[in-house]
């Protein structure tokens, strides 16, 4: 039985010039629903999600580890307590990085793309996801071959809508003028990575996705957890529970530098003369610009999901905060 008010607080954006309505906040399932997570965790965490209005999970071939592990559990979590609540979901995947030995098994060909859906969809026992993505450009086959793919999958129903992830401006412009040119299906969402520290978007891709009725779901919003006190503490600076202490983690702990660690600092005492939290801060100031849709998290704990949700209780900034944020994110720049 989920929260029967769950719908009452959280925001929905449209995405781009869509039909389609997201939460302000999506959770992500890149790390800690692969083989070796609690069982039980992963579906509190889902399930606290779902109660707090969050209906968009994003998934992706090869997340784990092992890769399409993280499918299978969902999938399974999907059958244990979902099952009534399919139509309210919006599920995603892709399809772009290595999951299988030999030539079709990474990067853009059709072959890829629509061998490697259907193999989601029977890991995670759907019929269709609500959004399949070509998850990172392939240099080496051409851009029509990949939009041809994604455009057959949806006209198949396999995926409701398309979209691409980390594709730069200028080749982004280039896909959607092809498929306005060919009629195929729209690139309804893009998913680039976005956060106080790294703000390529900001210049490269945001016009771009407005012009074309795009939508935009930003991913690592809290930096991996780097934008969060958690690597504040200096009598214990890598927390056992950590994704820089963990070894499959994508946090490295040499990313986590000292002068990272100043900026992190900084931005946490802004965060607290808001009344906030600095995961908070991060995720509201993402979600700033009414071209971002959703701030697509990833989580550990049903508790990080809750403090997350909280940071829409507080969105709004000042123009002095804009600028302070602003200076202490560019000092990065000068590192
Ligand atoms: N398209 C792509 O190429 C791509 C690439 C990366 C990610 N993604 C998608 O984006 C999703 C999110 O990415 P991400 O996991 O890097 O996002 P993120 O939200 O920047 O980082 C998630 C981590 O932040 C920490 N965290 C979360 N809530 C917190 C809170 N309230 N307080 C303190 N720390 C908190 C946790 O770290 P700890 O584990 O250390 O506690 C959590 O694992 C992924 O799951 C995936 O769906 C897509």
């Amino acid at each position: 039985m989920f929260n029967p008010d769950r719908y009452a607080t959280m925001q929905y954006r449209r995405c781009g010039r869509s039909g389609l309505r997201l939460p302000a906040i999506s959770l992500g399932l890149w790390h800690n629903f692969g083989t070796r997570a609690d069982h039980e965790n992963c579906r509190t965490m889902l399930r606290t999600a779902f109660d707090l209005g969050i209906c968009h999970f994003d998934l992706a071939n090869n997340y784990g580890p092992e890769p399409g592990s993280a499918e299978e559990r969902f999938g399974r979590i999907l059958k244990e307590d979902f099952s009534a609540h399919r139509d309210e979901l919006i599920i995603s995947s892709k399809a772009g990085y290595y999951m299988w030995p030999g030539p079709y098994g990474e990067w853009g060909s059709k072959k890829y793309l629509v061998a490697s859906l259907d193999q989601s969809l029977r890991r995670m026992g759907v019929e269709y996801v609500d959004i399949f993505y070509s998850h990172r450009p392939d240099p080496d086959t051409p851009l029509e071959e990949t939009l041809s793919a994604l455009d057959l999958i949806v006209r198949q129903g396999k995926a409701l809508y398309a979209g691409v992830s980390s594709y730069r401006g200028p080749l982004f412009v280039r896909a959607s003028e092809l498929v306005r040119r060919r009629g195929w299906a729209p690139l309804t969402i893009h998913q680039p990575r976005y956060n106080m520290l790294d703000r390529w978007i900001e210049t490269d891709l945001l016009e771009h996705t407005a012009a074309y009725g795009t939508g935009v779901i930003v991913f690592s919003p809290l930096e991996q957890g780097l934008l969060s006190e958690k690597y504040l503490d200096p009598a214990n600076p890598m927390p056992r529970d950590s994704r820089a202490a963990d070894p499959d983690g994508f946090l490295k702990p040499e990313q986590i530098t000292a002068s990272k660690l100043d900026q992190v600092r900084r931005l946490h005492e802004l965060a607290l003369k808001r009344g906030q939290g600095l995961a908070q801060m991060a995720l509201a100031w993402t979600l700033r610009d009414p071209r971002v849709t959703s701030a697509l998290i990833g989580a550990r704990t049903p508790q990080q999901i809750q403090e997350c949700v909280a940071a829409l209780e507080n969105m709004d900034f000042t123009l002095e905060e804009l600028q302070a944020i602003d200076a202490i994110a560019s000092c990065s720049a000068a590192h």
